[in-house]
Formats: C-alpha cells, structure tokens, sequence
C-alpha cells in the first residue's frame, strides 16, 4: 500500500512511527506493507516512488525541522496539492492543521485524492465538520474509501465500533467527554479546588492547552466531534452551525465544590441525537463512567439491543492517534485485497 502523508507534525510522525514499528506485524497478520512515497510539511515534500525511510523521516524532521531537507529526495516549496497529482499512490493520510472556517487546506487534499481515485484516512475534524455530507458523497462518486476514526476521540474507538462491533443495533443517540483539555481542567479544578484561570494557565505550561486554547474551552472542539458523530454514526445531515454550543470558561471553583458536596462532578458534555446536538458543561455523578480524570475521553452509544455501551480512552497523542489512523489503514486494506 502506496501511502502520501500529508502534515508532518505530531500525528504525521507518529504515523511514520508506528509503521516502522509495526512493519514486521503488519506484514505477518494481514500481509500489508505500508510503503510512504511522499510526506508534505509547511517547507515543501519528501517523494520517493521506491519509498521513503521512516526513521530518516523522523530524523530529518527533528533535526532540521523541515521534511524538504530529507536527504537527496527533499522537493523544498512544492504545493501538497502538486504532490497528490504528480506521485503515484494508494492511501491519503491527511493529517494538517484543523481548520474550522472553510476546512483547508484539508478540504482541497481530500476532494483532490478521492477525485483521483484514491482511498483517504484523515484525523482532521475541520472539512468533516463543515461539509461532512459533501465529502462523503464525494468517496462515494468516486468509489473510494474514506477513514476518519482518529478525528473523534483520538485512540478511542468509537466510530468503527458502532459501525462494526456494534452492527445490527441502532445507535440512538451518543453522550460523551470528547475533549480531553477540557476535562483536564475540570478534573484539576475538582481535586485541588483551583481556578478556572489558574488551571487553564498551568495546562499551557504543560502543554495540555494550546497558547490559544478558545476552541477547547469554549466547547468548539468538542462541538466538531458531536457533528463527526451526529453524520457518521447517526446519519443526521448537521454542520457545526446546528450545534448548541457552551464551553468552561465560566465554570468556578465554587460552583465544582457546591457539586462535590452532592456527590457530582462537573464535566463538559457532547450529545448527539435525533432531538438535541448540544456541547455543555454538566453534572455527572461521582464514580459514573464519566467521572475520568486527565485527558481521557469517554463516550456512551444507546443503543436499542445492547443498551449502554461506554468506550474510554485517550482522546490525543503522537502515537495514539496514529493507532487510530493505522487501524483504518489496515481495514482499507482489507476490503481492497
Ligand atoms: N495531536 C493530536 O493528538 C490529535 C488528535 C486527534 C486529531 N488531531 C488532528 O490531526 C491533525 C494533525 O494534528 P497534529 O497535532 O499533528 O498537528 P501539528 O503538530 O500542528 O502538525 C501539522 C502539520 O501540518 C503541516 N502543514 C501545515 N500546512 C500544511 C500544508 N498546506 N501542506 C502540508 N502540510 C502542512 C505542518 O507543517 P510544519 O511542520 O512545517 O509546521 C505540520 O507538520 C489536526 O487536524 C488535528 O486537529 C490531532
């Protein structure tokens, strides 16, 4: 399998390290072997046909910070749009920035690929939460397949977890921490009785919370994940505007100790369902599924033959999320052998 990464930051390398790492593995269980032949950054592409060496990729990265100084086969400046004309492949891993206006440059990526037949795994909520319906119409003119696991919930299955280990039930309707900054905020304030800015100011330090944490806090993060879920598992034909949106940021330390008092915790809440689609902070009860801590996500489908099902698990991570985009490369590969 012929994979282009586009993005080469946290999630890109990760991809490259877990195929390294799983090399041997992958080629014994499912007879795969993953071969990248281009990676793009913001400086330009790696391209090599016969493909690129994962370590070499992960090294030159690290040490010169640019994909385009990979040795003998770096393209500086070259556009990732070029790149996915010109290289001959099999699989997008389309892994850059999210973008939350008009979705790019992922948006252009994805369209492109799909239109040239090729199948796409992308962890990018930004073109899914803006025009999820388009982008799957799109896969589906062009009969290819498109990925997205990693973009709800980073390593926590949830969206071929429905689809397949929970085929045959409907899913009524999903309710879940999908932001793990959030709720890591949240769980510091509960346990140490500290502010909401204070909190917020030591996640930056760790870097937990981005210099610019407004999508995190204010609940459009986690809004994303709902329309991703609401499409994809629901089949409620939403965008991001459809979403009731409240974040954390006027949460107090107060009002987190009045809820410890009466046993509840307060935690920032997605739901998806037929008759809400809302992200807002909650209570839930002490030593309910909901009550993790740190970053972990936590999801629960209702479903009408299995009742209750609730997945928890790291929402990001190098390596995690790469878990997750690795994970639908191989079921592409199963359905394409
Ligand atoms: N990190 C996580 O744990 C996580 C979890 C779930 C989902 N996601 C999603 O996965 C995606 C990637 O996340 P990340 O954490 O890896 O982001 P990141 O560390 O910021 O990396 C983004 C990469 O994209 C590159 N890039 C920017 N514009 C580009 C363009 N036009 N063409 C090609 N490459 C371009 C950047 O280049 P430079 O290196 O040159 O700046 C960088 O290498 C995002 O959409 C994010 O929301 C991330």
């Amino acid at each position: 399998m012929r994979i282009v990464i586009l993005g080469f930051g946290a999630v890109g390398q990760g991809v490259a390290h877990v195929i390294s790492l799983k090399k041997d593995y992958l080629q014994r269980k499912y007879d795969l072997n993953p071969q990248i032949v281009a990676v793009t950054d913001s400086s330009g592409a790696a391209i090599n046909p016969e493909g690129l060496d994962e370590e070499l990729l992960l090294n030159t990265k690290t040490e010169k910070g640019k994909i385009s100084s990979y040795p003998d086969y770096g393209v500086p400046g070259v556009d990732s749009l070029k790149v996915l004309d010109e290289v001959e492949y099999d699989c997008l891993v389309e892994v850059t920035p999210t973008d939350i206006d008009d979705g790019e440059p992922a948006r252009s990526h994805i369209i492109k690929a799909m239109e040239n037949g090729k199948d796409v795994v992308t962890s990018n909520k930004g073109p899914l939460a803006l025009s999820f319906k388009d982008l799957d119409a799109c896969a589906k003119r062009n009969n290819v397949e498109f990925k997205f696991e990693a973009s709800v919930g980073g390593a926590m299955p949830i969206i071929n977890f429905a689809h397949e280990t929970l085929a045959g039930c409907s899913i009524e309707s999903i309710y879940g921490i999908l932001n793990g900054t959030t709720n890591y905020i949240l769980s510091r304030m509960a346990n140490e009785g500290s502010s909401y800015e204070q909190t917020l100011k030591e996640a930056q330090e760790m870097g937990i919370a981005e210099t610019n944490p407004y999508q995190d806090v204010e609940g459009i993060d986690a809004a994303c994940k709902i329309v991703i879920l609401a499409n994809s598992v629901l089949n409620l034909p939403v965008t991001l505007k459809d979403v009731e949106v409240e974040g954390i940021s006027r949460i107090t330390s107060e009002s987190i100790a009045l809820a410890k008092k009466e046993g509840m915790l307060i935690k920032l809440i997605g739901e998806a369902s037929p008759d809400a689609l809302e992200v807002s902070p909650r209570l839930v009860r002490q030593g309910s599924p909901f009550a993790v801590g740190g970053t972990l996500n936590v999801a629960t489908l209702k479903t009408d033959l299995a009742d209750d099902v609730t997945v928890v698990g790291k929402g990001a991570g190098s390596v995690e999320t790469a878990s997750a985009i690795l994970s639908d490369m191989v079921n592409i590969w199963k359905k394409r052998k």
